[in-house]
């Protein structure tokens, strides 16, 4: 949906979306933090699971968002910051993270396969890419189109089959795992 939609739903967006829609406590495991890893969080949204992950680690978060709203609900931590921006033009330094995550955002940011290419000009070589989002072959896949057609908003439920290509095009290795019954995960690696 557009930011403007999450603008009016900034206030709210915790008590429907956590751990409803994502638990963060889930995405913390799928990381495999060992120091104090660098982690852009791209669509992060209020940083529920930003803040997950820097409660449960020593990492740096970085929690990015077209949604100035949402941003103003991120909790305050010393490891923790917001910048306001889009995700298709990450406004960082080459190189400049160890692992990217975007969770239950991917299929709002277009174009999809310009938002990977930007993930992977900002990730430190051999970094890591975390993706979550819903998955149009699970069991919530007839409510996605539905909701694709009532909000009109050009979201992009992207099946597995057509998300791993893309993600192969833009130079990511990596497999994907179940995460929910309505979502699937992605764990992958910049190829070099
Ligand atoms: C469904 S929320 C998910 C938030 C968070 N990742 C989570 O799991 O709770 C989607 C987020 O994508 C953001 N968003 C939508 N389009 C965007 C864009 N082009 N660039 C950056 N953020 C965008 C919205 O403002 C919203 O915060």
């Amino acid at each position: 949906m557009s930011p403007w939609i999450f603008d009016l739903l900034a206030p709210v967006y915790n008590r429907f979306s956590h751990p409803w829609l994502v638990n963060p406590a889930r995405i913390v495991p799928l990381l495999g933090l060992e120091g104090k890893e660098h982690i852009l969080d791209v669509a992060g949204g209020t940083g529920a699971v930003a803040h997950a992950i820097v409660q449960a680690s020593r990492a740096h978060l970085t929690v990015l968002d077209a949604s100035q709203a949402m941003l103003n609900q991120v909790p305050s931590h010393s490891r923790l910051r917001t910048i306001h921006g889009p995700a298709n033009s990450l406004p960082f330094p080459a190189e400049s993270f160890d692992i990217v995550l975007c969770t239950d955002s991917l299929h709002q940011l277009d174009p999809q396969n310009i938002v990977l290419a930007a993930m992977r000009r900002v990730l430190k070589p051999g970094g890591r890419l975390v993706l979550v989002d819903f998955d149009p072959d699970g069991l919530a896949g007839p409510a996605l189109s539905w909701g694709e057609n009532l909000f009109k908003q050009g979201h992009r439920f992207l099946p597995r089959t057509e998300l791993g290509p893309m993600l192969q095009e833009a130079g990511f290795t990596g497999r994907f795992a179940p995460f929910s019954l309505i979502q699937y995960a992605f764990i992958g690696t910049k190829a070099t």
